[in-house]
């Protein structure tokens, strides 16, 4: 386990282009894995996740060639035209709780036998909620007590008419990716919606998919043809600097090409609200993601109330609630999170584990449930974390340490690397100490 000691800093300056975004990153390799033709994917994430799921296409009979690095870094998938084959090893997930409950939609309408195994976390992550749907399409899944490994027996599906319980993108991707390979039109209504990602690679990739209302529909029997293509960068890698650029009344912060999808852009109105000044530089649009260039300014915050952030915000925001709660202390009138449940069974118990850290460093905080209350005003001291192996977590509390009295120690600050391996060494750029 690795160790990071972080410094308070002075004020945030500085500009930034952030790995490619890994939700997208995920889809465009598992659909170039199924697809027809050879998929030329630039600003890949260099997350870990994201190569656990060329790893896995690798598998599944596709060729993955990886060239050059930093930001010249390309990847080409030569997909398999449709026939996955069987693979000789089981399909490792690694950390990646969407490599493996999205693929199991991609490769369940396959006639072979399929093991998904995953690390010790994803191994406590639930995994009942891919296999309702995808069995009701006619899957044959074995899971152990609801959880990894899970054994697929693959074979032909059907379509079915699908409500998600809970608000989960992966799970709808899931039933799509089932859905794009079933006899028959599958329809699918979310009660909160999520982000879209994968109808925008869906239609990249060539196939027809239908939104009517809240309900979106999509045909069986669809073949998709390999795309060139640029990953927008990742809003939630972004967070962690523009939660950073909030602690400063002279920060200045740029941000090039990140994604600023419609599902994803929440967060940029939540910093508005915490006094972040965003000014909009400029926002292309590219197989249907919108990618744009912003600058951060810090000025007052729009009310004098705490900021609550609840029901479809949470669904939203859900992965930049770490971070949003670990500067929640240095805000003007603290931050209330609820509806945030999902948030116990992502990497880690997320709740608890920001809830823990913030007290090791001095705060005062209220825990419920399914979210946290956190009084504004209030001054920190560094501490010792502990990062429980979660990226999201581990990078977090360097925002908050930047602001705290004393150094931080980040234990388990390698968990950073399975989403955004340069965190460490932008931060140390941006933060001027
Ligand atoms: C993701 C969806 C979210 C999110 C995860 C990535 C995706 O999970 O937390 O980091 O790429 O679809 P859920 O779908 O479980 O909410």
């Amino acid at each position: 386990m690795s160790t990071q000691i972080i410094r308070p800093a002075r004020t945030l300056q500085g500009s930034l282009t952030v790995p490619g975004d890994k939700s997208i990153s995920h889809r465009y390799a598992m659909l170039a894995g199924l697809a027809e033709g050879t998929t030329r994917l630039a600003n890949f994430s260099t997350g870990a996740d994201p190569h656990s799921s060329l790893a896995c296409m690798q598998g599944l009979g596709a060729t993955v060639v990886k060239s050059g690095s930093g930001p010249a870094a390309s990847i080409e998938v030569t997909g398999t035209s449709g026939s996955f084959r069987q693979p000789t090893a089981p399909l490792d997930c690694g950390n990646s709780g969407s490599t493996m409950r999205m693929l199991s939609g991609l490769i369940a309408p396959h006639p072979h036998t399929f093991t998904l195994i995953g690390d010790h976390s994803l191994t406590l992550r639930p995994m009942e909620r891919i296999r309702k749907p995808l069995g009701q399409m006619g899957a044959k899944m074995d899971l152990v007590d609801g959880h990894a490994p899970i054994t697929i027996h693959g074979g032909p599906l059907q379509a079915i008419d699908f409500t998600t319980p809970i608000p989960s993108a992966q799970v709808k991707t899931a039933v799509l990716f089932a859905g794009l390979q079933a006899e028959g039109t599958t329809s699918l209504s979310e009660s909160i919606r999520t982000r879209d990602h994968s109808e925008h690679a869906l239609r990249a990739f060539g196939a027809t998919l239908n939104r009517v209302g809240d309900k979106l529909s999509i045909a069986g029997g669809q073949r998709l043809k390999a795309i060139d293509a640029t990953v927008p960068g990742d809003i939630s890698s972004a967070a962690f600097f523009l939660c950073a650029a909030l602690l400063y009344p002279d920060s200045n912060l740029v941000l090039d090409s990140i994604g600023m999808n419609p599902t994803r852009a929440a967060l940029l109105d939540i910093i508005t609200a915490l006094g972040g000044r965003i000014k909009v530089l400029n926002v292309e649009e590219h197989h249907g993601e919108l990618i744009g260039s912003i600058q951060v300014n810090c000025g007052a915050p729009a009310s004098s109330a705490p900021f609550i952030i609840s029901g479809a915000l949470t669904a939203q925001v859900i992965d930049e609630l770490p971070v949003l709660a670990a500067i929640a202390p240095f805000t003007a009138n603290g931050m209330v999170i609820r509806d945030a449940q999902e948030l116990r069974v992502k990497e880690s118990d997320r709740i608890a584990l920001v809830a823990r850290n913030l007290r090791a460093m001095g705060a005062q905080l209220t825990e419920h449930s399914d979210g946290l209350e956190i009084p504004g005003n209030q001054q920190l001291h560094g501490a010792t974390i502990n990062s429980g192996t979660d990226h999201r977590i581990a990078m977090a509390f360097s925002i908050a340490a930047l602001r705290a009295a004393g150094d931080t120690e980040i234990d388990g600050a390698e968990a950073a690397s399975i989403s955004f391996p340069e965190f460490f060494t932008s931060l140390d750029t941006l933060a001027q100490r």
